[in-house]
């Protein structure tokens, strides 16, 4: 009666920490095994949403509003310091109701019978929709680890050519949850390279981006704009969900090459939720404020700092680039998150759980979510328990 590729999904890593550690998070409980930010909303969200009631009574339109594409076209223009007319906003630009939704319909769309035994590419570790992704489209999903060591991020380019030849989708998550390393400019570039060589769509996930420590991760399309031929085979992921501590607005975007586009919309068009109106005209003007983002990453780097200052020297201890998890060496992830939650009322994930063939089992992945002084009080148990 159900479709028989679900026999393949391990349970979602949520479900597996449940598992682990049954009983339920009380009312003093830290949770830091989610990635949900917690910083304050930008109060522009809710004044913007209730300016546009009236518009709830209107079916969005799938590609959005002209506003929208637009604003984001600029963003990312001047983010990612891309050429005037790199990218044009009606051709290349769709909003999505978060990310996660398109990362997995991505698949949907790029995987079919075109390639024999169809591949889709993943980092290792790796956030689990692309996993999901990857198998209910029929594919074979193969983990590639860093290229130097577990807190790093993959070199595709070194796999051989007959399973490069397979490849339909390929995943790059810069700065990549859990460890927050971030592709750089080279690494982007032969990565483009590959998929234009070997004919497949190179989906990268950018939506930690904007949460950096010392200096802006470079982009996907920045990549293009050197290499010249447009943006083909090349799509990059925007979220506010992090960039604008708003996970529960559910409001993304994917920007790439306009035929994968084309296609892309027209799966959405049957299977994706359209945006509503209101939260359109509040994610619009979000992309058009830089000052809530650099609040944000004010508030990040302290907790680093705290982290730092807790944890240093202790757990293979690196300042993550980008994104607010620390990716820690604990010896066994498991038996640590179990301790934490036993010992100091503390959730963290264990590496394994997003990760394959070992890679991430010495890990726990630690989400920095919170306000300061909870972190603090956090860390400081983490500390003295593990
Ligand atoms: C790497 C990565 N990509 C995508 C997402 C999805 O985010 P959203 O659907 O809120 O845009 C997340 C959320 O945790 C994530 O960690």
């Amino acid at each position: 009666m159900l479709n028989d590729r679900l026999d393949l999904l391990t349970d979602y890593p949520f479900q597996r920490l449940a598992d682990l550690l049954g009983g339920a998070p009380g009312p003093d409980t830290i949770i830091m095994s989610i990635g949900e930010p917690q910083h304050a909303a930008p109060p522009m969200v809710a004044r913007i949403i209730a300016e546009q009631a009236h518009l709830w009574g209107k079916y969005p339109p799938a590609a959005g509003t002209p506003d929208f594409r637009a604003a984001t076209a600029v963003w990312l223009t001047r983010r990612f310091d891309l050429p005037a007319g790199l990218i044009e906003a009606d051709k290349a630009i769709l909003p999505v109701a978060g990310t996660r939704e398109a990362l997995y319909l991505i698949a949907q769309t790029v995987v079919g019978s075109g390639k024999k035994r169809p591949v889709v590419l993943l980092p290792n570790p790796f956030y689990q929709v692309y996993v999901g992704a990857a198998i209910m489209a029929g594919a074979e999903p193969i983990f590639v680890p860093g290229a130097d060591g577990p807190a790093s991020q993959p070199d595709f380019s070194t796999l051989p050519d007959d399973i490069l030849d397979r490849v339909a989708l390929a995943y790059l998550c810069s700065p990549g949850n859990p460890q927050g390393s971030v592709a750089d400019a080279d690494l982007l570039e032969r990565t483009v390279r590959l998929a234009r060589r070997h004919d497949f769509v190179l989906a990268v996930d950018e939506c930690y981006s904007e949460i950096w420590d010392q200096a802006p991760p470079p982009g996907a399309l920045a990549a293009c704009a050197r290499l010249g031929e447009g943006l083909a085979n090349v799509l990059v992921f925007h979220s506010l969900s992090k960039r604008s501590s708003v996970p529960g607005l559910r409001s993304g975007f994917v920007a790439g090459d306009p035929t994968v586009m084309a296609a892309f919309g027209r799966v959405r068009s049957y299977g994706g939720a359209a945006i509503p109106l209101p939260i359109l005209a509040a994610a619009t003007a979000l992309w058009q404020d830089e000052a809530h983002v650099e609040e944000n990453r004010r508030l990040y780097r302290a907790k680093l700092d705290i982290a730092e200052h807790l944890l240093g020297g202790r757990f293979g201890f690196t300042r993550p680039p980008g994104g607010f998890f620390l990716w820690l060496d604990v010896g066994d992830g498991e038996a640590a998150a179990l301790r934490l939650w036993r010992e100091a009322n503390i959730r963290v994930l264990p590496g394994r759980y997003l990760s394959r063939d070992g890679v991430g089992d010495r890990y726990i992945r630690v989400a920095l979510v919170h306000d300061l002084d909870t972190t603090e009080r956090a860390l400081t148990r983490l500390a003295q328990v593990l």
